[in-house]
C-alpha cells in the first residue's frame, strides 16, 4: 500500500486541509470566521504545540504550527511528530485524500511534516482480509508550497518508499522470506533502481568457503544466500566504494542453543539490517547520486535440526580465522564475519554494517537509538551521527577498546564467538573487527528494528531503520 504524493499547482478550495502556520498571523489566510480563529489561538496557546482540528462535516482543516523551540534537529523531528497526529485524525475521520497547505515555515518543515504523516501511513496489509484492507486507508496527500519542486516531491516519494520496502520486508514472516526470497527481492529492487545484483548460491557460497554462513545454515533445510548490489554511477565522486554490509538472519531461532519462546516471537526481525542496506541503495540508485555504493548481504535462517551447528564446534571462517562456537544464538556475527572479510576485496572507503546484533544492544539504549562503534573512521562516523540527528534515527558511540577481546579469546580457537556476560553489544563488535582491515564502522540496531507498539511515525512491527540514515549520509558525500 503506497500513499500517493503529489505537488498541488493551485490553491486547494474546499478540500481537506492541513495548514502549516509559523505563528497567528497566518491565521488570516486561513479564511476563518472569527468564532473559529479565536477557538484556534485559544487552541494552540492551551496545548503548545499539536494538531488542531475544524470539523466542517463537508470537509476538515487541520491546523499545525511550526513555532517549536530547540534546536533544527529538535524541531525537524517536531514536524515529523505532528505529520504522525495528522495522519491519525485523518484516519480517524476516514479521509482518503488531503492537501498540505503551506500557509508559514519553510519548505524543510513541510518537507518533515509530510515525512511524518507518510511514514505514520504505512500498513502492512498483505495477509488481511479484502475488507479489512480497504478499511481506514488515507490514499493522497496533495502539497500546496511555491518552494517545494516536484525534485523535492520524487525525493520524499522516494525515501518513503525505500523505508515502504524495508518494512515490508521485516515484517514478512520466514514461511515467505527464505533467504532465496530475500534475494530475490534484491533482484527486483535492482531491476527496477537500476544498480547490478548479483546472488551467490550454496554451490558458490560453498566454493568460497564462507565457513560462518554455512555453519548458521546447517540446521536449515533452505539454501543460504550472499547477495552483492552494486550501485557505480559513471560520475561517481568516490573511485572506492563505500561497502554497507547488512545482517540477513531471516530468523532467528537461536540455533541449539533455543530462544525461549518469548524472545523468538519477533525474531523475523533478524534481516532488519539486509533490509534497510537493501532499502538504502535503492534509494540512492533510484534518486541517482553520485556516489559509489556496494551492498552485501549474507542470508539465511537460524534453527536447530539434526545436522545444525553445535556448541564446542570450531568452525574455519572465509578468511581462515578459526572460531569455537560456544552458542549458536550469536549467530550474527558469523555470518557477518564472512561478509566482512569478502568486504576486502574492494578496497573500500568505508565500511558500514547495521544488524540486529545483540540482545546487549537493546537493553542498553532501548529504541530510540542504535548503537555505533567505529574503527579508523572517526570523521565519518561524526558525520553519520549528523545524518543520523537530522533523520532522527540517532547513534550512541560505545568503544572499540581492546580491553574486550580478552573477552572473546578462545582456548583452542582464535576466537569464541561469544564474550560472556557483561558488554554483549561492545564484544559482538570487537568480534566482528577482527574480520576488517580498512575505515570501518559497526550499528547494531537490534534496539529499534522492530516495534511492538507505534511510536509516532514508525508503525508497529519492522521500523526500516537505517534506510534514510544511509540514504542520507551518502547524499552528504554526492
Ligand atoms: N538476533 C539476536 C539479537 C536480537 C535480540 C535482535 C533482540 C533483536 C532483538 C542475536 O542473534 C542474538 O541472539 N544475540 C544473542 C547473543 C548472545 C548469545 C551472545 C543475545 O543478544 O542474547
Ligand atoms: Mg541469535
Ligand atoms: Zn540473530
Amino acid at each position: 500500500m503506497e500513499t500517493i504524493i503529489r505537488k498541488a499547482l493551485r490553491k486547494p478550495t474546499a478540500a481537506n486541509t492541513i495548514f502549516l502556520l509559523k505563528g497567528n498571523s497566518d491565521l488570516k489566510e486561513l479564511g476563518l470566521n472569527t468564532d473559529e480563529t479565536q477557538w484556534v489561538k485559544r487552541m494552540h496557546r492551551s496545548k503548545k504545540s499539536g494538531v488542531i482540528e475544524i470539523n466542517r462535516y463537508k470537509n476538515h482543516l487541520f491546523i499545525a504550527y511550526c513555532d517549536g523551540q530547540g534546536s533544527r534537529t529538535e524541531k525537524s523531528e517536531n514536524m515529523r511528530k505532528l505529520g504522525s497526529e495528522t495522519q491519525t485524525f485523518l484516519v480517524k475521520n476516514k479521509i482518503e485524500r488531503a492537501v498540505l497547505q503551506v500557509v508559514g515555515g519553510s519548505k524543510e518543515d513541510a518537507f518533515n511534516l509530510a515525512e511524518g504523516l507518510l511514514l505514520a501511513n504505512y500498513k502492512f496489509s498483505k495477509y488481511k482480509t479484502e475488507t479489512d484492507k480497504n478499511d481506514n486507508s488515507f490514499e493522497e496527500l496533495d502539497i500546496y508550497c511555491n518552494d517545494i519542486t516536484e525534485d523535492d516531491i520524487d525525493e520524499l516519494r522516494l525515501i518513503v518508499e525505500a523505508v515502504y520496502i524495508a518494512r515490508d520486508m521485516v515484517n514478512e514472516p520466514v514461511q515467505y522470506l527464505t533467504a532465496p526470497q530475500f534475494s530475490k527481492e534484491f533482484v527486483a529492487l535492482g531491476k527496477e533502481a537500476g544498480f547490478k545484483v548479483e546472488v551467490f548460491n550454496k554451490k558458490k557460497i560453498e566454493s568460497l568457503k564462507m565457513g560462518g554462513l554455512l555453519a548458521v545454515n546447517r540446521g536449515s533445510i533452505d539454501p543460504p544466500t550472499f547477495t552483492i548490489m552494486e550501485w557505480k554511477p559513471k560520475n561517481a565522486v568516490n573511485k572506492k566504494p563505500y561497502v554497507f554490509v547488512g545482517k540477513g538472519v531471516v530468523y532467528d531461532t537461536g540455533g541449539l542453543s533455543l530462544k525461549p519462546s518469548n524472545s523468538m516471537d519477533t525474531m523475523k526481525c533478524d534481516m532488519g539490517g539486509g533490509a534497510a542496506v537493501a532499502g538504502a541503495i535503492y534509494a540512492i540508485a533510484k534518486a541517482e547520486l553520485p556516489v559509489y555504493v556496494i551492498a552485501l548481504v549474507p542470508a539465511t535462517d537460524n534453527r536447530p535440526d539434526g545436522n545444525a551447528y553445535t556448541p564446542g564446534d570450531v568452525i574455519t571462517m572465509f578468511d581462515g580465522t578459526t572460531v569455537e562456537v560456544l552458542n549458536t544464538d550469536a549467530e550474527g556475527r558469523m555470518i557477518l564475519a564472512d561478509a566482512l572479510s569478502y568486504a576486502k576485496k574492494y578496497d573500500p572507503k568505508l565500511v558500514i554494517d547495521a544488524a540486529t546484533l545483540t540482545g546487549a544492544a537493546a537493553r542498553a539504549i532501548g529504541a530510540n537509538a542504535m548503537v555505533g562503534m567505529q574503527v579508523k573512521s572517526e570523521t565519518e562516523f561524526l558525520e553519520l551521527q549528523k545524518a543520523g540527528a537530522r533523520v532522527h534515527e540517532r547513534i550512541v558511540e560505545f568503544p572499540m577498546w581492546d580491553e574486550y577481546n580478552e573477552q572473546i579469546k578462545s582456548e583452542i580457537a582464535d576466537l569464541k564467538n561469544i564474550g560472556g556476560v557483561d558488554a554483549g553489544a561492545i564484544t559482538a563488535g570487537k568480534f566482528l573487527e577482527h574480520f576488517t582491515d580498512y575505515p570501518y564502522i559497526h550499528l547494531d540496531i537490534a534496539g529499534p528494528a522492530f516495534l511492538s507498539k507505534k511510536d509516532k511515525y514508525r508503525t508497529v512491527g519492522g521500523t526500516g531503520i537505517g534506510v534514510r540514515l544511509l540514504y542520507n549520509f551518502i547524499k552528504s558525500k554526492a
